[in-house]
């Protein structure tokens, strides 16, 4: 198969973690004689530099062309002090708008074998954790106007949805929970803000047209303590920008650790695009010590976007296999047992490709 596939690094842990990703492209490409073309873009920090912008539009142009892009992680907090606009975060969002990414896929997943660092968890269930979060990604309070009144002493960020948009990844998410254990949870906090009140209404009206899918909806409060006390219960979550990021990184310790986490994005005009949930995380920066799985995973999402199901459960297996067999980073690892760096995961990984 033939694919242009835009290469992102980014900052921080991105280029580590994107080099293991790379790997495994790359060996899924030659062991199943694909066609992927790649090419590198660069963002973050680095285009700050050279060009003083987050997210140059040559990058833009060049992700807008490509059949997928595969990103790292971006943020800085050299720049956190920047205007809006200027930092390396509001590039990231940048890119999302123009390749109108509105859904964005979540998978949370429970594995046997990985050390779960928080012990306010129910353990035993973990291993059978197997649900998915559906977060609107190109609208909501990250886009609405923002800004400053009386000299700065007042800010504002506007949340706005339209029924359109609520209905576009309400389908998408739908259309999950049918293909899965059929339960969707749309999570809102509408009995306090109207753009919650608004998409119960469209969801609401949109469950009539899948009545296989048994639609619940919960309070974001409500739902961030389920999603502790009784994970095995969530099969697909839809939520909003905002509540979908801050769920997002609260289930990944259901995974062991936020480096776990893939994710892929799927816009307008079959627009993608896939990267791990982790962000830039300077502190662990050049240690060789980053998740690679987050990142692996993301590059397996891409496959099954690509309809390349056989490469993605090769990948998923490769992954599972080097957890079973304790060949995994820091973060996971059981503090008495050895630890391996990001490109030894990497490694074996692509070995274990290589040979099944
Ligand atoms: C994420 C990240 C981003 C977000 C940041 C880096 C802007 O936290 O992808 O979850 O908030 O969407
Ligand atoms: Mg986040």
């Amino acid at each position: 198969m033939k694919k242009r596939i835009v290469i992102i690094e980014g900052d921080g842990i991105g280029p580590e973690v994107i080099r293991q990703g790379k790997k495994i492209l790359l060996c899924i490409n030659n062991k199943f004689n694909h066609n992927f073309l790649y090419t590198e873009a660069i963002a973050g920090k680095l285009a700050i530099r050279k060009y003083n912008n987050p997210m140059p539009d040559d990058t833009i142009e060049n992700c807008l062309k490509a059949d997928a892009v595969l990103f790292g992680a971006i943020g800085d907090d050299k720049y956190d002090n920047y205007p809006i606009g200027m930092r390396p975060e509001d590039g990231l969002l940048r890119l999302r708008k123009k390749m109108r990414l509105f859904c964005n896929i979540r998978p949370i997943i429970g594995y046997e074998n990985i050390h779960y660092s928080s012990n306010t968890i129910n353990k035993p269930i973990l291993p059978n954790v197997d649900f998915v979060i559906y977060r609107e990604l190109s609208s909501g309070i990250y886009f609405g106007k923002k800004g400053r009144l009386k000299n700065g002493e007042i800010a504002y960020d506007y949340c706005m949805y339209s029924k359109d948009e609520i209905k576009e990844i309400g389908i998408m998410a739908f259309q999950a929970a049918d293909a899965r254990k059929k339960k969707l949870t749309l999570v809102d906090k509408a009995n306090v803000l109207e753009t919650s009140r608004l998409w119960r209404e469209v969801i609401q009206k949109l469950a009539l047209d899948y009545p296989h899918v048994q639609l619940e909806c919960l309070y974001v409060d409500n739902a961030s303590m389920k999603i502790i006390m009784n994970p095995i219960d969530f099969d697909v979550i839809l939520s909003d920008n905002m509540f979908g990021d801050i769920l997002s990184d609260e289930a990944s310790i259901l995974s062991g650790s936020l480096g776990m986490i893939p994710s892929a994005s799927i816009g307008k005009n079959k627009k993608a695009l896939f990267e791990p949930i982790h962000g830039s995380y300077p502190q662990a920066a050049g240690k060789n010590i980053a998740n690679p799985l987050g990142c692996i995973l993301s590059v397996s999402m891409m496959f099954h976007y690509f309809g390349l199901y056989k490469e993605q459960k090769l990948i998923e297996n490769a992954v599972k296999n080097s957890i079973n067999n304790n060949i995994i980073t820091k973060d996971i690892v059981h503090p008495l047992e050895k630890y391996y760096s990001t490109e030894e995961v990497g490694n074996y990984i692509e070995l274990y490709i290589k040979n099944h």
